[in-house]
């Protein structure tokens, strides 16, 4: 058993976990929140989505011993609330439930996307509601009613405002260089590029990394300037062409994040700046099977530091629509990023070194993922 203490509704709470109940289970059936369904248990339906640190989140696929340290609402936190209870006439209103299974899940998302994104039109809510499935009403009363609070929230209390997003136990903030200060220093594309640059949001998810290469700088950086090497040491990437004069990948990303497995298939622009050794990959792909579409824009910075190694600094920002669009704000994604840009600099130092690249490294998501996970689990018990 495990000890965790956290906050659940405004409560502290404190209780003795077994290491495989997850956060759902322990809501439902330790907690007595009953609005926590379960449909699926696989992260797929969004029926068990709470708000967790001010963001909505499955617990299905979450750990209750990982949850040291949160703090968790579910809807029956929310009688006061008055974007809640907006949320809710607005929903009868305009007919946005039927058997209501789906409902506790799709209100949390909900209030998240109404308070994070205030004046978000159908299009955008349709993108964010993506992760929550219901069986029987449709979306479009849901999508009426979200997009009517959405045009005008009412203000929340001060202390139902969301603090620090994803502090989900296990998973650390990256302290790396600032992602803004190497974006700044990244070469500007090329508008020349054949393919479509990605349109971000401004509230585009954003990770920055770093990582110490065990490689001198400039060694390191004629390792990242070779994009066929860069990519065969890329866990889960395939590359099926390059034109170097246009600088453009084109190629697939194999991702597992939990039981979520997608393969996205596309193109990116890559440019380097060698003055700087600075770069930037931008592009984006689409995973057919669950019509999911990632965008990204990726900068990297490369400096040497003592001992003649090389700090690579990294910053990512995404925007993920469709099916899977809910699961690239979660936490276990950080963990899986980390995890990825560690396997990926290994994997350069070998190709550095003319060492063959672990084929197996290279393969595909899925390992990596369980890693991922694995990683996050240890973590929360302290191994
Ligand atoms: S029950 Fe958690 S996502 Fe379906
Ligand atoms: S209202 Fe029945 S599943 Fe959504």
């Amino acid at each position: 058993m495990t000890t965790v203490t956290l906050t659940i509704n405004g409560s502290v709470v404190t209780r003795e976990v077994q290491p495989r109940t997850h956060l759902a289970d322990f809501l439902r059936e330790d907690m007595q929140l009953t609005s926590v369904h379960l449909g699926c248990e696989h992260g797929v339906c969004g029926a068990c989505t709470v708000l967790v640190d001010g963001a909505p989140q499955r617990t299905c696929i979450d750990f209750a011993a990982a949850a040291d340290g949160v703090s968790i609402r579910t809807i029956e936190s929310f009688d006061d609330d008055p974007v809640m209870a907006a949320l809710r006439r607005a929903f009868s209103v305009h007919h946005g439930l039927q058997c209501g299974y789906c409902t506790p899940g799709v209100l949390a998302t909900a209030y998240d996307i109404v308070t994070r994104l205030p004046g978000a039109d159908p299009a955008r809510i349709r993108e964010e509601l993506a992760g929550n499935l219901c069986r029987c009403t449709g979306y479009a009363g849901m999508v009426a009613a979200i997009h009517e609070v959405a045009a005008n929230p009412p203000s929340r209390p001060a202390d139902a405002v969301r603090a620090e997003p994803l502090a989900f136990a296990g998973v650390k903030r990256a302290s790396p260089a600032a992602p803004a200060a190497v974006a700044a220093r990244a070469a500007p594309e090329a508008d020349s590029a054949p393919y479509a640059a990605p349109t971000l949001p401004a509230d585009a998810a954003e990770i920055a990394l770093s990582e110490i290469l065990d490689l001198p700088a400039d060694k390191a950086w004629a390792v990242l300037r070779d994009v066929e090497t860069v990519a065969a040491c890329l866990p889960g990437a395939t590359l099926q062409a390059f034109d170097a004069g246009a600088g453009v990948a084109r190629g697939v990303f194999a991702v597992a994040i939990g039981p979520m497995r997608a393969s996205f298939e596309g193109a990116a622009k890559v440019s380097f700046d060698d003055g700087e050794r600075t770069g930037r990959i931008g592009g984006g792909g689409e995973d057919k099977s669950s019509r999911t579409r990632a965008d990204g824009q990726l900068d990297f910075a490369l400096n040497a530091v003592d001992g003649g190694r090389s700090q690579l600094d990294i910053a990512l920002r995404y925007n993920v629509r469709g099916g899977l669009a809910q699961f690239s704000r979660g936490a276990v994604v950080a963990e899986a990023a980390k995890l990825l840009i560690g396997e990926f600099s290994g994997n350069l130092a070998k190709a550095a070194a003319g060492e063959a690249v672990d084929a197996s490294a290279t393969a595909g998501g899925i390992g990596f993922a369980l890693k991922a996970l694995s990683a996050r689990i240890r973590r929360a018990f302290g191994l």
